[in-house]
């Protein structure tokens, strides 16, 4: 990561801060982009988090922040998160990290979710550049990597990685992801695949795009 990103990365974040209310609970992201929001939310007053995993739980906590269940908080207001790849209707890739099941559940239960992204992220068409992660049962690992292949994938086993639930992920480059949401539900219809990292289904509602420039806010 350049320097160049790395200041992008925090600049998404500072940007995001003014989304956050005071007696929140917000739910929080998993990876480098929204490492660098954790690390200001001190600011703010919140309630508590639900964290998106367990490496973000643990962030969360070493800062005094309440981490909550998400079972017992309702629906949240607010779920930020970084991304792998945002198209121009706020579709994302993401899973670069692995948390890409827990992430997409709290997305689903948050009434808006804002996505934070360095100007590299953005994409014309997703999956090109960056493969399709997907959370796959460890024992239909092979079946659903045969599948995979009928649909015209390349899936890799992302080796020595386990997920927060105990599953494998496989990346998978090659997918014709013109239409994210029918490749989305496709994907979701195979039998032994916990998840899938395309979200179009709880794509972004608001992308705060860092560049050399500036932030940009962007609404669909
Ligand atoms: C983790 C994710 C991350 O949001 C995604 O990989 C982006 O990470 P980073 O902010 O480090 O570039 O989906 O599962």
């Amino acid at each position: 990561m350049t320097d160049n990103q790395q200041q992008q990365k925090q600049a998404a974040a500072q940007a995001a801060l003014a989304y956050i209310e005071t007696g929140m609970i917000l739910g929080v992201g998993t990876g480098s982009t929204v490492n660098c929001l954790i690390d200001l939310l001190p600011q703010v007053q919140l309630k508590g988090a639900v964290a998106s995993s367990n490496v973000t739980a643990e962030k969360l906590t070493a800062l005094g922040i309440e981490v909550m269940d998400l079972n017992l908080t309702g629906t949240l207001d607010l779920y930020i998160d970084g991304a792998d790849e945002v198209d121009s209707q706020h579709n994302l890739i993401k899973g670069g990290g692995g948390a890409l099941t827990r992430e997409k559940i709290v997305a689903a239960a948050s009434r808006q979710f804002i996505c934070l992204v360095d100007a590299s992220k953005t994409v014309n068409q997703l999956g090109v550049d960056f493969p399709v992660p997907i959370e796959v049962l460890p024992q239909a690992r092979s079946y659903v990597a045969r599948q995979l292949v009928e649909l015209g994938g390349e899936p890799v086993y992302r080796e020595g990685f386990v997920t927060d639930y105990g599953n494998v992920i496989l990346d998978v480059y090659g997918l014709d992801v013109r239409d994210p949401l029918a490749m989305e539900q496709r994907l979701n219809n195979i039998v032994g695949v916990v998840c899938n990292g395309i979200f179009a289904v709880n794509r972004a509602d608001i992308v705060l795009k860092a560049t050399a420039d500036g932030v940009q806010t962007l609404r669909t």
